[in-house]
């Protein structure tokens, strides 16, 4: 059972009282262009090679996996721990996908020439060892790409900017397992004696929130913070208020910065 404080669709899937939806939050995100953007460029920083055997953990509907696979024409296994979005993928034609949880990779020493995690890091118990994991099953040479929202880079315009910094830290720092991490991704590659690794920023900036789905649903986010005892209810009645206000004047900005993060395990290419 999940802690209630750390609770998040994407930690159990499997679990939330309609699977399906987490299904359709993945592909309205992944429609959206900034993120088909950083996508492809994540798979790029796998370098992918034909006939090369790549593992996306976390791998939701495949989507990637597949593109991965028609693209390079390499082969792609793909895992998720939800039963639900491995049936999916498996349904969209990826027959190598499993359900595995990426703390215990079902796989031997050296076994893929690259890795991805593609938004899991932010929901797992454990990123420390599904990232022991990554390194332990791709060979010397092979690649690890890693992508996620950073929470501690967001930024909200609205009038009142106390108001929206507590919302956002409870977005960070309550609603998701490791929603600060992402900044960090490159120092834990570097401790496990991953080389050359590069780390890229890209900011999605929201101008319409009932645009993109990644915003997850913002404006609810402080009436969740006051049922959690976080805020206070008239803070939260506040920030709809506030939300409400900069919307209908046009001037509703949100942005949080993404960091894709790779390397080469070190050893014989
Ligand atoms: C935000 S979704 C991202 C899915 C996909 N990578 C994408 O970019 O569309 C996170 C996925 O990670 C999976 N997940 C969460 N914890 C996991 C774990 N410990 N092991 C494997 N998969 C996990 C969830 O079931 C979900 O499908």
């Amino acid at each position: 059972m999940d802690d209630p404080g750390t609770a998040h669709g994407f930690t159990s899937v499997d679990s939330q009282p309609r699977p399906d939806d987490w299904v359709r939050v993945l592909d309205r995100v992944a429609a959206e262009p900034f993120h088909a953007a950083y996508k492809q460029r994540l798979q790029e920083l796998l370098r992918p090679a034909a006939g090369g055997l790549f593992l996306e953990i976390g791998a939701g509907t495949g989507d990637a996996a597949q593109a991965l696979r028609s693209r390079w024409e390499a082969e792609v296994v793909a895992v998720d721990s939800s039963l639900t979005m491995v049936a999916q993928a498996r349904a969209r034609g990826l027959e190598q996908a499993f359900v595995a949880d990426g703390h215990r990779l079902p796989f031997g020493a050296d076994r893929f020439d690259g890795a991805w995690a593609d938004r899991v890091l932010q929901h797992v118990a454990d990123p420390d060892r599904v990232l022991d994991e990554l390194a332990r099953v791709v060979r010397p040479g092979g690649r690890v790409a890693l992508a996620d929202p950073d929470y501690d880079t967001q930024v909200l315009d609205i009038d009142d900017q106390d108001l929206a910094r507590r919302v956002l830290r409870f977005r960070a720092d309550v609603l998701l397992r490791n929603g600060t991490l992402a900044h960090r991704h490159g120092g834990l590659l570097t401790a496990r004696g991953l080389v050359d690794i590069t780390v890229e920023a890209r900011t999605l900036v929201v101008r319409d929130p009932s645009a993109v789905d990644n915003v997850m649903g913002l404006r609810t986010w402080a009436h969740t913070a006051s049922a959690r005892g976080h805020l206070g209810p008239a803070d939260a009645d506040r920030f709809v208020t506030r939300f409400d206000e900069a919307v209908r004047a046009g001037r509703f900005t949100y942005a949080v910065t993404f960091f894709l993060t790779a390397g080469t395990l070190p050893g014989a290419a």
